[in-house]
């Protein structure tokens, strides 16, 4: 029997980075009826849920993830009512919509940062942070805490004379979640988006809701390119009481069927799975933590065999895996991977990677048709990052350009100029090309994201790896008595493959070899770069070694 798993484990989120996407009003910028106007190629896709990045009225300091207003829509995005409209045509399609929800940091501009910073004894002061200067030297900040975007934590105040605690811009006021109030302001915040029928929420950094009560000074004892680097991070994120938060916010979403969280939980590349995995609470807490581990990994079959094997030994069969290429924070999975020639192969195998694994694959705009991180001349630079830290960083502008649609002017994305430039391979690599196309990458997502949905086993059976060797990974999906290997050949140059003799494989889906082919019994080649997905046709029960 098929085990009932609901919907968040068993189909693929696409996360849409909104203002990039479609511009339906002419603006430059993509909007919410450009989503709707699109909805069609996701479907075809086979994605089952849309994760929008913020879509809230914000100044934009931080590109949205700087909420004016929780409970509306910016208008640069659109109104309520196209929001309703969305999310009407998504579930008419199948497919559900996850909002980011930021709920760490407003911005400067909400109004409950407006009436904690009007005066010291504004009912609303206790929703931020605020702090008196070092005692004897109160022009100084309260403790060494460093920005992750750069500078201080903590700024100055002069209307009331304290300084407030900011963890990324300082037009991102930190909310005080110790304050009874701001928590029952939140809840009513996730109880509106659920009672309009949203499925579900990304939670931005979780990890940092909760600081330490007595403020301490973080150790320094690292190297690192920003003063934020040098610190151990003991005191300003991480703390345990952010767990209870994480419960609450279980106990309200499941109040409501079918909805789900996953959350953000920021560690320092390469990651820390362990501690990621702590924010799931036995169960009681996120409903899934995202592993970037794959975000980190060097294009070799061992670094992504261990991340997997790590993460899904972590969780046990209690809690549910996910898995990602590559988002709105760091460069395209397309770009680091690229090898020249090897390019569009090595992104094949890596589709195929994500996308039969156990765990929630989590698909990135624009990943479908190989789009590559674009080159953003300074004068176009619109991240706060890039401009603070360039040419040492050249912040995320790259990974957030334009969907490409097809070779019409601006990629078919908006008849004005874009907010961002759209990349110049846009004429060759769109989706209207590769639609055309039978052995394009979009047709390749496709297939497979259209077997994980045909086949139980890929989405909702164990997980056991075989082997890594040679630059190959090969490991089995089983549920019941259906049993499918994936070999996956990271490598150029062709390997062999051995095969459990007990069995025969038919293929299912490869990039070379045909469909339906019965595989040699007890070894295989595997050409460059081949991904081989094949099912047991006897029910034999031996794995096989390679080194036997
Ligand atoms: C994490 C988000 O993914 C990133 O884009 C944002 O800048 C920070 N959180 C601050 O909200």
């Amino acid at each position: 029997m098929t085990p009932h798993r609901p919907w968040w484990q068993t189909e693929i989120v696409y996360q849409i980075y909104p203002r990039s996407f479609q511009d339906s009003n002419g603006d430059g910028i993509g909007d919410l009826p450009g989503i709707i106007s699109r909805l069609d190629h996701l479907q075809d896709l086979g994605i089952g849920a849309i994760w929008l990045s913020p879509i809230y009225p914000s100044p934009m300091y931080d590109f949205g993830y700087d909420v004016s207003n929780y409970t509306d829509i910016g208008p640069e995005f659109g109104t309520m009512n196209d929001f309703k409209t969305l999310l009407a045509e998504a579930h008419r399609r199948n497919i559900r919509i996850i909002l980011d929800l930021i709920l760490n940091h407003t911005s400067h501009q909400h109004p409950w940062f407006k009436e904690a910073s009007s005066s010291k004894d504004n009912p609303k002061r206790n929703w931020y942070i605020w702090h008196n200067g070092k005692p004897g030297a109160s022009s100084k900040p309260p403790n060494n805490w460093q920005a992750a975007f750069g500078g201080r934590a903590w700024e100055w105040d002069a209307h009331t004379e304290q300084f407030y605690l900011h963890t990324f811009l300082k037009e991102q006021p930190d909310v005080n979640w110790r304050n009874f109030e701001l928590q029952q302001a939140m809840w009513d915040v996730i109880h509106f988006w659920l009672d309009l029928g949203v499925d579900g929420f990304r939670l931005d950094v979780v990890n940092w809701f909760i600081k330490d009560r007595h403020f301490r000074d973080s150790p320094c004892r690292r190297w690192g390119l920003r003063p934020y680097d040098w610190q151990q991070h003991l005191y300003d994120r991480n703390q345990p009481e952010t767990l209870e938060i994480m419960k609450q916010i279980r106990a309200i979403v499941d109040e409501y069927p079918h909805r789900m969280t996953v959350g953000e939980v920021y560690t320092e590349p390469p990651g820390d799975p362990e501690l990621v995995a702590t924010y799931y609470a036995d169960g009681k807490g996120l409903y899934m933590a995202f592993n970037f581990a794959f975000l980190f990994c060097p294009w070799q079959a061992a670094a992504f065999a261990e991340a997997v094997d790590r993460w899904d030994a972590l969780l046990g069969s209690n809690l549910w895996p996910n898995y990602t290429l590559s988002n709105h924070d760091q460069p395209r999975a397309f770009s680091r991977y690229a090898r020249g020639h090897d390019s569009l192969a090595r992104a094949r195998v890596a589709a195929a990677l994500l996308l039969t694994l156990r765990g929630t694959p989590f698909v990135y705009y624009g990943e479908e048709i190989g789009m590559r991180n674009g080159r953003i001349p300074r004068n176009r630079l619109q991240d706060p990052l890039g401009k603070r830290y360039w040419p040492f960083h050249s912040g995320r502008d790259g990974e957030r350009t334009p969907m490409q649609w097809d070779n019409s002017v601006h990629a078919g994305f908006s008849q004005a100029e874009p907010w961002l430039p759209v990349n110049n391979d846009y004429p060759s690599v769109n989706v209207a090309a590769q639609q055309q196309e039978s052995d394009s990458l979009l047709n390749w997502y496709r297939a497979l994201i259209q077997l994980r949905q045909n086949e139980p086993a890929l989405h909702s059976g164990s997980y056991q790896r075989w082997w890594v060797k040679d630059n190959v990974f090969c490991f089995e999906r089983q549920l019941n008595d259906d049993r499918i290997m994936i070999a996956l050949n990271f490598a150029p140059k062709e390997r062999n493959i051995p095969l459990p003799q007990d069995v025969t494989w038919q293929t299912l889906l490869s990039t070379q070899v045909a469909k339906h082919h019965t595989l040699a019994t007890n070894e295989t080649h595997l050409p460059g770069y081949e991904v081989l997905i094949a099912k047991a046709l006897s029910k034999g029960l031996n794995h096989v070694d390679p080194s036997t």
